[in-house]
């Protein structure tokens, strides 16, 4: 009789451990981003973060590139493009992390910002390529089919008041409070529906659009591309649905964009934005939020932490809550966190 291997796995397929694994990551970037709450330090705060996420990223079983890092709208210290992470084991996958999204709201000591990781097979990811920006509109499942980009505003507030049996008046939609907004501002309010502004973090608000919890009905705005491809990553495993649209600031980054082949005109949805269907994600709470608890620093030198952890495949969704002894995690790790 021949030997008969115990690995069948597809070696190219994500091994579900991995989003047990990633929890570790996003919990030691959060726990480093933490000592900066409240601070007014961004770039410390981020940095933090990234340190602490490259030092947990490089003890997971994978061979992982970084497809979105997030930094060069901002300048800020990231994990680069095309970064190899991981101990180079296989499964080989795409990687978008946001050490820290929302920087503002964690140096101003605001709630809802996170760190965030998100997993998929190799070549699956959408890269964004020169545009930093994307239009997005995200709702939960029971309103995914009346999502549009190409449709007025309006109507589709009208559409989705209809679905949820009520007015136009009853729905709320997060946006993030930006001058580049005002024309859809003003075309909300004449439909009648609510507008609830958020400062920064559009992950989180797109997670929370998604989750129905009803205090939110959609998110739209123009917001970061990379965070566009984190929350598709996050809506792949929890349901609902994400529509994108890039949006260049200018005609040097239209140009730039059509150069290399972009179609600004398409409506990419989370199939799109990412197009595995064995995605892993993984977010830590920063700062309190609807989404998550943030840091708390707890007696006897203990830190506690609250995570989203998901996969597609499976449609999974856990929350774990941590808590930490800073002092051993300070000398485990040459103080870089805890
Ligand atoms: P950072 O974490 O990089 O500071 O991003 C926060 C954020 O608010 C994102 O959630 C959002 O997508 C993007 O910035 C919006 O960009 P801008 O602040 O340039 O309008």
């Amino acid at each position: 009789m021949g030997v008969i291997s115990h690995d069948v796995r597809d070696p190219s397929t994500p091994d579900r451990n991995l989003a047990l694994e990633l929890v570790r990551v996003t919990e030691a970037a959060a726990l480093a981003a933490a000592r900066w709450v409240g601070r007014g330090d961004k770039e410390s705060a981020d940095q933090a973060a990234v340190d602490a996420m490259r030092l947990l990223l490089d003890t997971v079983p994978m061979d992982g590139v970084v497809v979105i890092g997030e930094g060069e709208k901002d300048e800020a210290p990231m994990l680069y493009n095309g970064e190899a992470i991981g101990d180079g084991s296989p499964p080989e996958v795409d990687i978008a992390v946001d050490p820290l999204e929302g920087t503002r709201l964690c140096a101003r000591g605001m709630p809802s910002a996170l760190s965030v990781i998100a997993l998929a097979e190799r070549g699956t990811m959408f890269d964004p390529g020169p545009c930093v920006y994307m239009e997005k509109i995200a709702g939960g499942p029971e309103i995914a089919d009346l999502l549009s980009l190409e449709e007025p505003l309006a109507d589709v507030i009208r559409k989705v008041a209809e679905r949820k049996g009520t007015t136009p008046e009853g729905v709320t939609v997060i946006m993030l409070d930006r001058e580049r907004h005002a024309e859809k501002v003003k075309e909300i309010r004449e439909v009648g529906a609510r507008i609830r502004f958020i400062t920064d973090g559009d992950v989180s608000a797109a997670l929370f659009a998604v989750t129905g919890s009803g205090a939110v009905d959609l998110l739209w705005g123009i917001g970061g591309t990379p965070e566009g491809v984190i929350s598709a990553a996050a809506i792949k495993c929890l349901g609902g649905r994400i529509l994108g649209r890039l949006w260049p600031r200018d005609d040097r980054e239209r140009d730039a964009a059509i150069a290399a082949g972009y179609d600004l005109d398409e409506i990419l949805d989370q199939d799109r934005l990412v197009a595995g269907d064995n995605v892993f994600f993984a977010a830590t709470g920063v700062t309190d939020g609807e989404l998550l608890q943030g840091v708390r620093y707890l007696s006897g030198g203990k830190a506690s932490t609250e995570s989203l952890i998901m996969r597609s495949r499976s449609g999974t969704v856990r929350t774990v809550r941590a808590t930490h002894d800073r002092a051993k995690l300070r000398e485990i790790t040459g103080g870089r966190y805890g």
